[in-house]
Parts: structure tokens; sequence; C-alpha cells
């Protein structure tokens, strides 16, 4: 039995599937940052800053943004050479075979469908504090999950309900939506950076680095999920006018973007409030409330709704697509790869993935469930890395329209700092990620080995 039969690279036959292709470069580059800002930069950084690395976050985001930087080249040359919607999946499959494209497929399935009711729980949250600040309060019973004191958290489930219509409309419709949250949560950046500038006390900087070295690499490990998001710019290859160009421009913008304004915010927020303060649901805004600024701080907490928002967007966007790439391979059941008659949506899975997304959001209290999406995507990461160097070996002659830097250095780079931050998670960690890999192993070789397309055309 040959579990790492690969499928060929070709281009033309796996690019063009019916998806609808009406994405250009900025579209791209606004999905990337619709993906990125939301939780991880107006949430876990207080948790961070207060428990891990205190002031030295900063270091933190920059660690971990080097890791993201060497993916993200290391994602721009593989969707450039490679394509196909399944994005990490694809390249695996043409490079690695079948079994570690499984693996990384099921994987990123993790990623996303984790990540995205995750976000949904903190959604929630934002809503019903404004809903409160406005004298409206719903009853706890339904804004909370059972474990966390309630009966059901319909908020959460509500958004991602609207999401999934909106997926449904199609992509067009919702890369419009994607673009105006995008604008307000930049507005309401813009808005932190303006106020926190000029209130900063240089004295909460100090002691810089109270947990050490170990902390800054420990605060790396978590707040790497607010940099999630820019490798599902490359499940857009099938909607993209042109992937080949385009895919690399929205990846590494987005990213880049976003690592200048984290920098920027990290460094502010533990400028104007001490690091210890900041383990609250809501620091950013919080943080202005506390200066006595209470419109830019509301402004703030409108900018988190739209950037949790969209972040889950995208993220569920990417759980779509990468389904729809497994579906289509026959690794999972092909009945739901059917694309909508008039809307060319896959409407069958965006169902399916809804409700499993929503009935995580709304009957599961979600504590540590980050650290679960970020040893995710960083083993997708290695992989992704570790792919290019492959590849570069194996298939010289492919066509490279982006090539990666400094090869093999970049790649290597990014392996190890992608490993070296899966290191610094909890064993805890660990053990769920290998549970969930290997429920993954038995599926495949249960169901998936023996459906497989590639299989049957022998
Ligand atoms: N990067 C995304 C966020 O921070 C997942 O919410």
């Amino acid at each position: 039995m040959n579990l790492f039969r690969t499928k060929p690279i070709d281009q033309d036959a796996y690019c063009d599937t019916g998806l609808r292709r009406c994405l250009g470069a900025l579209d791209l580059t606004l999905l990337g940052i619709g993906a990125i800002i939301g939780a991880g930069i107006f949430v876990l950084t207080g948790v961070a800053a207060a428990t891990k690395a205190g002031p030295a976050i900063v270091l933190s985001y920059v660690v971990a943004g080097l890791a993201c930087t060497f993916a993200a080249l290391a994602y721009a040359e593989l969707a450039s050479t490679i394509g196909g919607c399944g994005s990490a999946y694809g390249y695996s499959y043409a490079g690695f075979g079948e079994l570690v494209a499984w693996l990384i497929g099921w994987d990123l399935i993790l990623e996303y469908g984790v990540a995205t009711p995750t976000v949904a729980i903190g959604w929630s949250g934002y809503v019903n504090n404004a809903l409160a600040a406005m004298g409206i309060h719903l009853p706890q019973a339904l804004v909370s999950a059972p474990g966390a004191g309630g009966v059901v958290n319909l908020p959460a489930m509500g958004i991602i309900a609207f999401l999934s219509v909106l997926l449904a409309i199609g992509v067009h419709m919702s890369a419009r939506f994607n673009a105006a949250m995008v604008l307000v949560k930049l507005t309401a950046i813009v808005v932190f950076v303006g106020v926190a500038a000029f209130n900063v006390d240089p004295a909460h900087w100090h002691p810089f680095m109270p947990f050490g070295f170990q902390g800054v690499m420990a605060g790396a490990a978590l707040i790497f999920f607010a940099y999630i998001g820019f490798d599902a710019v490359s499940t857009a290859a099938e909607e993209a006018f042109r992937p080949q160009r385009d895919l690399p421009i929205g990846i590494l913008a987005s990213l880049a973007v976003c690592t200048v304004i984290y920098v920027l915010v990290s460094l502010l927020l533990t400028g104007v409030a001490p690091y210890a303060s900041l383990n609250v649901p809501s620091p950013v805004s919080e943080a202005l409330l506390n200066l006595g600024h209470r419109g830019a701080s509301a402004l703030v907490a409108a900018g988190a709704i739209a950037g949790l928002t969209t972040v889950m967007l995208v993220l569920y966007y990417g759980l779509t697509r990468v389904f729809l790439a497994m579906s289509r391979d026959g690794l999972l059941p092909p009945v739901f790869s059917a694309l909508h008659p008039v809307r060319k949506t896959p409407v069958r899975i965006i169902l399916v993935s809804g409700v499993f997304m929503a009935a995580v959001a709304g009957f599961l209290p979600i504590g540590t469930v980050a650290e679960l999406v970020n040893i995710g995507t960083l083993a997708a990461f290695v992989l992704v890395c570790g792919g290019v160097i492959y590849l570069r070996r194996v298939r010289p002659e492919l066509p490279r329209p982006f090539r990666t830097p400094l090869s093999p250095l970049i790649p290597v780079l990014g392996v190890l700092f992608c490993a070296y931050l899966m290191v610094s998670l909890p064993w805890v960690t660990w053990l769920r990620f290998f549970l969930w890999m290997a429920v993954g192993l038995v599926v495949y070789f249960v169901y998936s080995r023996h459906h497989s397309r590639l299989a049957a055309s022998g």
C-alpha cells in the first residue's frame, strides 16, 4: 500500500473548478488583514502581557512575527508554484504524498474549525459588554455556555449563522463586507495609537522583562494566535484573478501591515497601563477608559467587534475551501463538494461546518483552545517551510513565479522558529493535538484511503 502517492502538479487541472474568480491583490490583502487582526491583539495581548511576558510582550510580537514572515515567504512560493484552494493541504499532496496531506488537511480543519468558534465566543463577550453599556441586559443563561454559568451562548451561535449566509451568498459579497469591516477596525487602531501615544508613562516599562526570556517565548507562543490568518489567503487561489502574482502579494502585504500594527499597539498598551492590570477581556478599550477617554474607548470596542467578525469570516471561509479540496479528492465524502448552481459556492460544506462550529460556540466554554489552534497552525507552517526545501530539491524545474529569498536559509529558519514556538506550548496542548491527529489517522485508514480519487485513478 502506497501511503505516499503524490498528486501531480498540474496547475490547470487543479485550479479551475467552477468557483468564481473575483479577487484581486487588494482584496486578498484586505482578506489577510481581515483574518489577522482580531482576538489576538484585542484580547490575548492583555493576558500574555500580564501572565507571560510583561512589557516585553512587544518582543514576543517580534519573535512570532519573524516566525510568521519565514512561513509566509514559504506559503507565497508554494501558492505561486502549486496553487489550488487546499492551501498547505494541497501543497503537501503534491510534495509529500497523500498521508501527510491528509494529516495536514485534518490539522487545518482543527485550526480553522476551532479558531472560528473561539473568536465567536470572544465576539459574544464584546457585544454583551457593548449592549450592557447601552442598558440592554441579556439573560446570563442565553449568553454563556453550560460550563461558563449559562445554558447556551446564543450570540456566538447567531454570528456564525449570519456568516454562513454571507458565505453562501458568494465570495464577492463576503469580500465587500470584509473590506468595510477592515476599515472600521483599522480606524479603531489608529484612534488607539493616536490617544495612547500621548499618554505613555515610561515607568510602566520597568521592569521590562519580569518573566525573563522564557516568558518572552511563552508569550510569543500564545500571541502567535494574533498572526494566524495570513495563511487563509492562500485558500483563495481558485477565486483569485491572478493567483500566481496576487497570492504572494496578499500574503506578504497583510502580514507586514499587521506586524507593524502589533508592535506599535503592544508597546503603547504596556506604556499606558501597568502590565499586571491587563488580564481583562477587553484590555485595549479598557486601557483607554482608564485614561478617561470614553469616546475613544467605545470606538475601539466597536473596532474590536468588527475585527473579530472579519476574523471569523475569513477563517470560516478558509475552512470551507480546505474541506472542499479534501472532499473533491475523495478523502472526505464527495457529496459535500457540490457547488450551488447559481452562487457557485460550496453550500453543503458551509452548512455542515456552520452547524458544527455553532454547536461548539454555543455549548462549549473554550478556555485554552487558542493554544490548540496555535499548535495546529505551527505544525502546518513547519510543513510548508519543509515543503519549499523539499520541492526545490526534487522538482527544481517547476516554474516559480515567486521564490523565497535566501533559500534554504529562510525556510530552515522558519522550521526552527515554528518548532521552537511549538515546544514553548504547554504539554496539555500537545496531548490534545495528538488526540486530534490520532482520530484523523483512524478516519484516514477507515475511510479516506479507500475513497481517494487518486487511488481510484491508479
Ligand atoms: N489572528 C486572529 C485573531 O487574532 C485569529 O483573532
